[in-house]
């Protein structure tokens, strides 16, 4: 039995402060009525999921896409303009053509529908090529983020946001706002919560990051990114069944909330993990934990390039403790999952398997090893690749 806490709760404060909070409210904005006649702007899903981490404070302290200022001191110094820590710019892109028939407030569509507004104060130019090399380290098109960048229009429109209600799409039980977490850390009294932030399948070497961070803290909270990811990951239904399963079976239910993290997937490695980590400080968690090749494609970035940028970063100014990890794998002779810095064994004793050789294997209908995904997750990911 695991002891419950008595004291109180410990929760980090966000990022600048105070948790943003731009969803619409009945009585205190404004009346949808007044909406009617203003010019729309259909988003495209990573837009979306960007509207919603802004209007729930996911992405505190900012309230909308950033201006050029913002932009330039992301991209070149890893900080706003006021130079609170921030890595990734959260950029509305659009041609030219709409750039110029889009002032004032602008109502934003998805599928058609109308999920909130932008209040335009600035349009400038996007510098791709520079953006592409500084945020992505590659100008490579191949990269699904550079091509995403590349693919958006030219000019980005500024300005702050407001959402007309969170999405609570798929996975409803599992959709919690930054302020909704906070909830749940504070009535289970976790004086420390470390975050996983994750877009695969929940594998062996996973659950013993997660389980090493939970010997040192109360709370887990198992945030899996649902939003869009890269057309050959697993998709997020598969993820999310693959990880009930496993906390059902193998996780102390107090210490572990299992909740989403709606954003879309950049593979900007390093970068990303810097926003992943303050991201979910937003939600209330004190650690954070970035093993290898974090939020990484391909081999654009360096295995351990993920951990070494937070030294960018003061403690205090993160807010949020980094639990790095070297690369974990199982190892026959130990018997157990280990490290390099556990392990003396040599590599013929270790079981290494790739996503790529992962979903391989998934797609030849073969069997994944215990050893590197629990029976229950590998019977989950075979039924999902047998139906597809
Ligand atoms: S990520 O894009 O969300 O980073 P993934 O879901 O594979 O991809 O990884 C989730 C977290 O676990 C990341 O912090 C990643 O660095 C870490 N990680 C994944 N596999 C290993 C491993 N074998 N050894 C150490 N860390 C790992």
């Amino acid at each position: 039995m695991t002891t419950l806490q008595t004291a109180p709760a410990t929760l980090p404060t966000p990022l600048g402060g105070t948790l943003v909070r731009r969803i619409w409210r009945p009585g205190q904005d404004f009346d949808p009525a007044e909406l009617a006649g203003l010019p729309r702007l259909e988003l495209p899903a990573q837009n979306v999921a960007d509207l919603e981490m802004l209007a729930t404070g996911a992405y505190s302290p900012l309230t909308g896409f950033v201006n050029e200022a913002d932009y330039l001191s992301i991209v070149e110094h890893l900080r706003l303009a006021d130079g609170t820590p921030w890595s990734l710019p959260i950029t509305l892109a659009v041609s030219r053509e709409q750039a110029e028939r889009l002032g004032g407030r602008v109502v934003l569509t998805h599928a058609g529908q109308d999920v909130g507004t932008l209040d335009i104060e600035e349009k400038y130019l996007a510098r791709k090529a520079w953006e592409a090399r500084e945020v992505y380290r590659t100008e490579d098109e191949a990269h699904p983020g550079v091509a995403a960048l590349y693919a958006a229009g030219e000019v980005y429109l500024a300005g702050p946001v407001t959402l007309f209600e969170v999405p609570r799409g798929e996975f409803p039980r599992f959709h919690r706002t930054p302020a909704e977490v906070r909830e749940v850390i504070e009535a289970r009294g976790w004086r420390s919560t470390v975050a996983f932030q994750t877009r695969n399948p929940i594998h062996r070497a996973h659950e013993y990051l997660q389980k090493v961070a939970l010997e040192l803290v109360d709370g887990l909270l198992l945030h899996p990114l649902v939003g869009r990811t890269k057309s050959d990951d697993v998709p997020a239904d598969t993820r999310m069944e693959a990880y009930e399963v496993l906390l059902r079976g193998y996780y102390p239910q107090e210490r572990t909330l299992l909740s989403v993290y709606p954003a879309a997937m950049r593979y900007a490695g390093p970068r990303e993990a810097i926003v992943h980590a303050l991201s979910r400080r937003n939600y209330g968690a004190t650690h954070f934990i970035v093993g290898r090749d974090h939020a990484g494609v391909g081999s654009y970035y360096g295995t351990y390039d993920a951990q070494e940028i937070f030294s960018a970063y003061t403690a205090e100014e993160l807010g949020i403790r980094i639990l790095k990890f070297e690369h974990t794998f199982y190892c026959q002779s130990c018997a157990q999952m280990v490290s390099p810095r556990t392990c003396p064994h040599d590599a013929s004793h270790h079981l290494i398997l790739s996503g790529t050789k992962v979903r391989e294997k998934l797609r030849a209908g073969e069997h994944l090893p215990p050893e590197f995904t629990r029976p229950e997750v590998a019977e989950v990911l075979r039924r999902a690749y047998s139906r597809s």
